[in-house]
């Protein structure tokens, strides 16, 4: 077999793997979904959905990853030679790909915000509404960004796991932390700032209904980048040290801090300005958030400019270390399964992805008509992943490693072969195999079948 990379620090480790979880679901699907949700009633239901569902899959894949070092599908084959099991490595490459092609297009969009903010293009108080659906519809634009987004991917990949993806997260995850840090010290000075954090403190149950529960799965599941293979082929290249235990309580931990402090960027900013509503939809981080920021800052536009500007960056920096863990599992399923070089595995899936994602790029504009369940390819691509595949991969997983894996493997795994001393072992064994399990097939039923 070639030769396989490996993660060179514990640093390196969580930097990685919450680069993977920390993107652009946490600045931009997660404000969306508190302010339509209820606010922190949603936030309420989804730290539960972390612990009790969240982390134990993440420790789950770690351990399926670890134990056999090598990409997903193989991980699951060599685990449970000639049974049906190995759809859950199957799924996990797939849904990692689909994902992918249209991560790099909203990606793209992140891209050419971060670029117009910085050429001064988004400081006069405009039409973004016109703005953003004149890009997002043009043939051509979003697809060179996203291209040229991909390209940026494609370099850090090919670089391997440790010169690439350990030290381009141990560069970036940094760089991102502090700009959130600058973000919300400086929405502390806006207007809107009680009203925003009272908007996203104060919790309205009225709102929580069945499908607002499958609503904070999916997203736990989307932002701690669970169920498609990125962590389960990270997990692969841990070194036999690694507390898998500790690693998923970090990166859960920096993963909701940073989606929780987004929301103080973004509400403040948002209740600033009258008339601006905090649940408008996926439009919020490139329709109302430039307008916001305009007239937030209309005294001092060059703060504006900055805060701006350092928010689109901050954007692009999560995208890019999310997308780095979207491309690997593929090209390290391709790599080690067909034999071919790294680097033109990274290269079929570079192309691939982008041929893809020009086809769900355009479904938002020239190819509109062309709908499928009432859904263009890009909102179709969304919801089956997210809504559909991600919780019946998240079942698999808590199936595979709860009830078929050799409890004494799992233990091992966990433990590092008996000399951690980890007291939730009990506890994560019950989560996996029976609650995460039970509770995402019962939210899943509900949302499919009884609406
Ligand atoms: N977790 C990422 C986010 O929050 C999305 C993602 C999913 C990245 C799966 C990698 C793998 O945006």
């Amino acid at each position: 077999m070639a030769h396989r990379g490996n993660f060179g620090s514990k640093l390196g480790v969580v930097l990685a793997a919450a680069g993977s979880a920390v993107g652009l679901g946490n600045v931009w699907r997660f404000p969306t979904e508190v302010g339509n949700n209820g606010g922190a009633a949603f936030i309420l239901i989804y730290l539960a959905c972390v612990f009790f569902i969240g982390i134990p899959v993440m420790v789950s894949e770690f351990v399926i990853g670890r134990s056999t070092h090598a990409n997903t599908i193989t991980v699951f084959r060599k685990l449970a030679p000639h049974t049906w099991w190995r759809i859950g490595g199957i799924e996990g490459v797939f849904v990692a790909f689909f994902i992918f092609c249209y991560y790099i297009i909203v990606s793209g969009w992140t891209l050419h915000y971060t670029v117009a903010s910085f050429a001064n293009q988004l400081s006069a108080d405009k039409d973004y509404k016109a703005y953003f659906q004149h890009f997002v519809s043009s043939p051509w634009e979003p697809v060179v960004y996203a291209v040229v987004f991909m390209l940026m991917v494609h370099i850090i990949i090919v670089r391997g796991v440790q010169n690439g993806i350990e030290k381009f997260s141990k560069l970036m995850m940094p760089m991102l932390l502090l700009i959130i840090g600058v973000l919300v010290v400086c929405s502390f000075s806006m207007s809107g700032f009680t009203e925003g954090v009272t908007f996203l403190l104060r919790p309205d149950f009225s709102k929580v209904t069945p499908s607002i529960v499958l609503s904070a799965v999916g997203q736990a599941f989307y932002s701690l980048s669970l169920a498609m293979g990125c962590l389960c082929t990270y997990a692969s290249y841990f070194g036999p040290n690694t507390n898998l235990m500790k690693t998923a309580m970090s990166v859960s931990l920096i993963d909701t801090c940073v989606a929780v402090l987004c929301g103080f960027i973004i509400f403040p900013a948002v209740f600033s300005v009258p008339g601006v509503e905090a649940n408008e939809g996926p439009g919020l981080v490139f329709i109302t958030l430039p307008h916001v920021f305009n007239i937030a800052f209309h005294n001092v536009p060059i703060i504006g400019y900055l805060f701006s500007g350092l928010f689109y960056v901050l954007l692009l920096l999560s995208a890019l270390t999310s997308a780095m863990s979207l491309h690997e599992p593929v090209t390290a399923y391709i790599h080690e399964e067909w034999h071919l070089s790294r680097k033109l595995a990274a290269w079929l899936v570079t192309v691939g992805c982008i041929l893809l994602g020009v086809a769900c790029s355009l479904s938002m504009g020239v190819w509109n008509g062309y709908q499928i369940g009432g859904m263009c390819l890009f909102d179709l691509f969304d919801f089956v992943s997210a809504k559909i595949i991600l919780p019946l991969g998240g079942i698999i997983i808590c199936l595979f490693v709860g009830w078929k894996l050799d409890r004494q493997l799992v233990y091992d795994e966990v433990t590092n072969n008996g000399t951690l001393r980890i007291r939730f072992f009990r506890l994560y064994l019950f989560l996996v195999r029976w609650v995460a399990p039970l509770a995402i097939a019962v939210i899943f039923y509900n949302e499919l079948f009884n609406k």
